[in-house]
């Protein structure tokens, strides 16, 4: 058995900020001198330094000073083989999958490529603090294999699945529902719970997939209740009109999914840009998420995603942020965070630009506003709730796993921001947790992985900035 302990300053979250509107830091939980106590990888103890140190005379202390400690970050929507189209120019959703994606992703069917290009993917996400990611593979059995034994290694806890595709996409990279079924269930028997592998069922989106391959995922997730279903949603219109096209028994694109018996805790959908109230509605009344992906929606130019409505307390739907990388043009999910300010920024005016706006639309203004409490609370435990993996990561609880990530609030761009002059006035000094509101919020508006020095996997240092 080993047990270590970290010293620093810590911030994670105890409850949804966006039940604590005007005063969010009430969720959270902050420690300007904590210790954070691990053993064989797992939080056995967690507070401020002078209670928790005598408790544990002679454990090894390593100090992490002038950081702010927050868990590891969970990204809800990524793409492991789009890690070299990232910046690929001119198209939306359609097109862009035709012109660049699909014959990108199909180079992952050999494994030499498949494996280098997955070590990159890996590299990156410890890069920018993301510790768990909910991650789109491709149709092919390699790529998959390639993925969970690079998990494996890397002792991260990861959530993907055989990504399936057998509609509108070219015969090169078409699955059949039954080479579907079969290679998810090869993987699912081999890969879940191997390590701190999770399986996701993974239909690509609504407009790709046959009601054979449909009927494919509603057997396996029969077979398999404890599996994750993860997929898109609404993330543009020539997609939605394809989709309801395909399906004039349904009223929308999540009843598409619900015919399927799909819907329901564990299920998420990525994007979400155009869903109407009542898809909304069903999604919180089920224990589904969304996952919403900001820099994609901008970078694809998809939408503006209804955040202050997603998060009506009414129907308050789970979420998580997703870099949708490559759809997204980062894999930072510090970016991630400075685009989601911008789209409910965008929102807002659009709301503003009603003649009398009502108590609700206000409300739903307020909600808008991507508070740093907010925002990494989306990164953390909001995102953890969303998957249904909060028993197992998203903050300091005794009993998680010990996945983190120190920020260093003086990296970034040269000293411009007014949040800098704050950094300066507090060196030295015990932060106080207004402060550290104040700094990651430049952070996330100003920096980006730069701010990332440390990761760390199950109490390991897996990522040190050179
Ligand atoms: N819908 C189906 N496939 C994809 C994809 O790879 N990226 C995005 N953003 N949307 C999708
Ligand atoms: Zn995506």
């Amino acid at each position: 058995m080993s047990t270590t302990a970290i010293r620093g300053t810590f911030l994670d979250f105890i409850d949804d900020p966006w039940k604590h509107v005007g005063s969010e830091q009430d969720a959270a939980r902050f420690h300007a001198d904590g210790l954070l106590v691990i053993e064989d990888g797992i939080i056995v103890d967690f507070g401020a330094y002078a209670e928790i140190a005598p408790k544990h005379a002679g454990v090894e202390i390593t100090e992490i000073r002038d950081r702010i400690i927050l868990p590891g970050f969970i990204d809800g929507h990524i793409h492991l083989a789009q890690t070299r189209v990232l910046g690929a120019y001119g198209e939306q959703l359609l097109p862009w999958l035709q012109k660049w994606v699909f014959p990108e992703e199909h180079k992952y069917a050999d494994r030499a490529y498949a494996e280098e290009g997955t070590k990159h993917f890996f590299d990156n996400l410890l890069a920018s603090g993301t510790t768990t990611a909910q991650t789109f593979t491709t149709g092919n059995l390699t790529c998959n294999e390639v993925f969970f034994e690079e998990a494996t290694r890397r002792n991260m806890r990861m959530i993907g699945g055989l990504t399936g595709i057998d509609r509108h996409v070219p015969d090169y990279f078409a699955n059949t529902p039954e080479q579907f079924y079969d290679d998810s269930k090869t993987l699912i028997e081999k890969w879940h719970g191997t390590g701190r592998n999770l399986y996701a069922i993974t239909p690509r989106f609504g407009y790709g997939a046959s009601n054979e391959l449909f009927a494919a995922c509603q057997k396996l997730k029969q077979e398999y209740p404890e599996l994750w279903i993860n997929t898109h949603i609404s993330e543009n219109p020539a997609e939605i009109h394809g989709v309801l096209a395909l399906h004039d028994d349904c009223h929308d694109y999540l009843g598409v999914y619900e015919k399927f018996g799909l819907v329901g805790p564990k299920f998420t959908g990525g994007h979400g840009v155009w869903l109407s109230n009542d898809e909304f509605r069903r999604f919180s009344d089920s224990g589904a998420a969304v996952a919403f992906c900001p820099s994609s929606n901008l970078y694809l130019g998809s939408g503006l995603f209804r955040l202050g409505r997603a998060t009506d307390p009414e129907h308050r739907v789970l979420l998580s942020f997703g870099t949708d990388m490559g759809g997204g043009n980062r894999f930072s999910l510090l970016n991630t965070l400075e685009d989601a300010y911008k789209v409910g920024m965008l929102n807002n005016t659009i709301l503003d630009g009603s003649i009398v706006p009502s108590e609700m639309d206000l409300a739903e203004s307020e909600r808008n506003k991507l508070s740093p409490m907010r925002a990494f609370y989306s990164l953390t435990k909001g995102g953890a709730e969303s998957l249904y993996i909060d028993d197992l990561v998203g903050n300091f609880d005794i009993g998680k796993e010990a996945d983190f990530v120190a920020l260093d609030y003086t990296a970034g761009p040269p000293a411009t921001a007014w949040h800098q002059s704050l950094v300066t006035e507090s060196a030295g000094e015990v932060l106080t947790l207004d402060e550290v509101s104040d700094l990651l919020f430049g952070i996330m508006m100003v920096s980006d992985e730069r701010a990332v020095d440390e990761t760390w996997v199950m109490g390991e240092l897996a990522y040190k900035k050179a």
